[in-house]
């Protein structure tokens, strides 16, 4: 059988697990684990180039990533779960990577300029930040990924990890393939306030969040303008809540609510009953398998460390191509 290509992808540990990480990533990493040799890394390193001020959080993180990360099913037996700044490699190969990357390839990465914009709360202005897509090209090549499972935002970080890969591969030998995008539909969720769910605004509902605080942080959600009253007809696709349903609730019974929103058939709070139900259910094994792994705390731990000796394996055997390669 021909070897199995390899996946890699990873996480930023600045904030609690929620749902748009498991629509947007865990889900289809799972679905990956049995056709590739998937490398899963939470990346502690990319969290501190933006939470430095606050980098006493990044641990507690780590940890409740990988509790996450087994509870919804990776597998340590089939995937290697592992934590990058554990794998000290990866700096190295960040330095040696950033000798030969014109400033002007990073200057003009969007998420960068953005921020530079946007963020007004801290100095993204730094080194780090400015590094941030070579350690992220530094994390995929050295396994020698050849699929980056990721969503649109992070296009162009690959399409510039693929350019560094070719400048290092003509200036010395090549090394490294080429990583491929493996883009993922990531479905744009509302968070509880209606804007785009994410850590930076609180609005998160969390993969932790009880039946109970689910119920209660989606009952009283803002739904479609529309519908002041239940006889008013509405228009799912104009609905905060119904994001969720487009991530959550199968075709069947979506099909069904929408057409029972837009004739004013169903009224919201039955609606949201449906899709609070359809999350609930979702989470229901991961809660059970969360508790087993809670009695243990250590464990967690432990597989953390076997997934980083692996890690550690593979990347030593690439930096010493590395370092050949360039010849020091
Ligand atoms: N930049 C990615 C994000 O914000 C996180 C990340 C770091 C990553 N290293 C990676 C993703 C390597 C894929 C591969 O989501
Ligand atoms: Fe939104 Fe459902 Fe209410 Fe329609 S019925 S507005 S989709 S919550």
């Amino acid at each position: 059988m021909a070897e199995k290509k390899t996946v890699l992808s990873g996480m930023r540990p600045t904030g609690p697990l929620h749902l748009g990480h498991l629509a947007g990533a865990l889900r289809n990493w799972l679905q990956l684990q049995d056709q590739y040799q998937c490398f899963y890394t939470i990346v502690p390193w990319h969290a501190l180039s933006s939470e430095y001020q606050n980098s006493k959080s990044i641990k507690g993180f780590t940890y409740e990533y990988a509790l996450g990360w087994l509870s919804f099913g990776l597998d340590p037996e089939k995937s290697v779960l592992f934590v990058q700044s554990e794998v000290k490699e990866h700096a190295e190969l960040h330095l040696l990577l950033s000798m030969i990357i014109p400033l002007p390839w990073l200057q003009r990465v969007p998420t960068f300029k953005e921020a530079q914009r946007e963020v007004t709360d801290r100095d993204l202005n730094t080194y780090g930040f400015l590094g941030y897509p070579v350690l992220q090209t530094a994390d995929i090549v050295i396994y020698k990924a050849n699929y980056v499972p990721v969503g649109e935002d992070q296009a162009f970080h690959l399409e510039l990890a693929r350019e560094i890969v070719r400048k290092f591969n003509s200036l010395f030998k090549p090394v490294f393939p080429e990583p491929q995008i493996l883009l993922t539909e990531v479905p744009k969720l509302a968070g509880t306030d209606g804007r785009k769910m994410s850590n930076s605004y609180g609005n998160t509902i969390n993969l932790d969040d009880s039946p109970d605080m689910i119920r209660k942080k989606i009952a009283p959600m803002k739904t479609d303008t529309r519908r002041k009253r239940k006889t008013d007809p509405g228009e799912p696709d104009d609905c905060p809540v119904f994001t969720l349903h487009k991530a959550f609730v199968e075709e069947e019974k979506r099909e069904y609510l929408a057409q029972g929103c837009r004739t004013a058939g169903i009224g919201c709070l039955e609606c949201k009953n449906v899709v609070i139900d359809y999350i609930n259910e979702l989470l229901s094994p991961y809660r059970d398998k969360k508790r087993k792994y809670e009695k243990d705390p250590k464990l967690v731990w432990d597989i953390l460390e076997e997934g980083n000796k692996k890690a550690r394996k593979v990347a030593q055997e690439t930096m010493e191509e590395v370092r050949a390669a360039i010849g020091i």
